[in-house]
């Protein structure tokens, strides 16, 4: 049978697409806060995430599909007591680790397909890689759009990466929504909260229509025919010269296995 993890299935668009994909016979797992999900985890925290990849492989020994949905807005940067960015951990820094350690499971698959939904281009480079964890401070959306435009440099890198395997990985921009993504997002000012998340519900798709060319990309070997960046409806998305930067893609990298190295499972050394 085929088997799906999906991060954020408790709501929003994860939970949209996870019952689209149960919907088309899927087996399909789930990973949020919520007791709606079929696995509990606190994905800001890397033992949280680690401890939920741990649970996933107990459940299934190949995934034919990860949509990584869990995310949140924020205008101010929060720390968690793991010393991270809260941000930064939930919407890039988990679905990086998530990866690493399932891949085995997806390769294990005969046709594996990896769906990032972040905003696939749309965000500028405003990674600091000498202040991550915005220690420094800074508000606004570079808090959120930095790890926008983290999810691009994984996207490319894992594109590049498994180009050699039947594996194909999809950076999706899905729109907007209408979901509480800006009526909950932290550290945003009260007014511009209500009027974003009016304009949300006034001009968002539903997040049932949202889902489906998501769950396309999950499923579809016709939709996704090489992966990419992908936006509204399955339209293909230019991937910009800023995220294919070989440079600065290496040095994000370098950073970010700094980072979650002490919850990757250790490799074994020489005998
Ligand atoms: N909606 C839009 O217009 C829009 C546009 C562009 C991109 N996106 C992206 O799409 C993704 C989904 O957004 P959405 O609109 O569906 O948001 P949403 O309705 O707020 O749903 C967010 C999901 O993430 C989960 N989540 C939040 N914090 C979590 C945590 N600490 N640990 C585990 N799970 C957590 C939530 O579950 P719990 O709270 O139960 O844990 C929920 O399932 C986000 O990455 C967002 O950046 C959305």
């Amino acid at each position: 049978m085929t088997t799906t993890l999906v991060t954020g299935g408790g709501a929003g668009i994860g939970r949209a697409v996870a019952a689209e994909l149960a919907g088309r016979g899927h087996r399909v797992l789930t990973v949020s806060r919520s007791s709606r999900s079929s696995l509990q985890a606190d994905l800001s925290l890397m033992r949280e995430t680690g401890r939920a990849a741990e649970e996933v492989a107990a459940r299934t020994d190949r995934l034919d599909s990860i949509v990584l949905c869990a995310g949140v807005f924020a205008g101010a940067p929060e720390w968690t007591d793991e010393g991270l960015e809260r941000v930064l951990a939930l919407n890039y820094l988990s679905r990086y680790l998530l990866i690493r350690r399932l891949l085995p499971l997806v390769l294990a698959a005969p046709a594996g397909r990896i769906v990032l939904v972040a905003n696939a281009g749309k965000y500028p480079d405003t990674l600091d890689l000498d202040d991550l964890q915005m220690r420094r401070g800074g508000r606004g959306i570079r808090v959120a759009g930095r790890t926008q435009f983290a999810n691009d440099l994984l996207a490319v890198d894992l594109m590049e990466e498994l180009r050699a395997t039947p594996v194909e990985v999809a950076c999706v921009f899905p729109g907007l929504v209408a979901t509480a993504v800006l009526r909950d997002a932290r550290g945003v000012p009260g007014p511009v909260r209500a009027v974003a998340a009016a304009a949300q519900r006034i001009f968002g798709a539903r997040p049932e229509v949202a889902a489906r060319p998501i769950a396309d990309l999950a499923d579809d070997p016709a939709a996704t025919a090489g992966g990419g960046f992908v936006g509204p409806r399955l339209r293909r998305l230019e991937i910009p010269p800023r995220v294919r930067a070989e440079e600065r893609r290496a040095a994000v990298r370098t950073a970010t296995e700094a980072l979650v190295n002490p919850w990757l499972p250790a490799t074994p050394g020489p005998a």
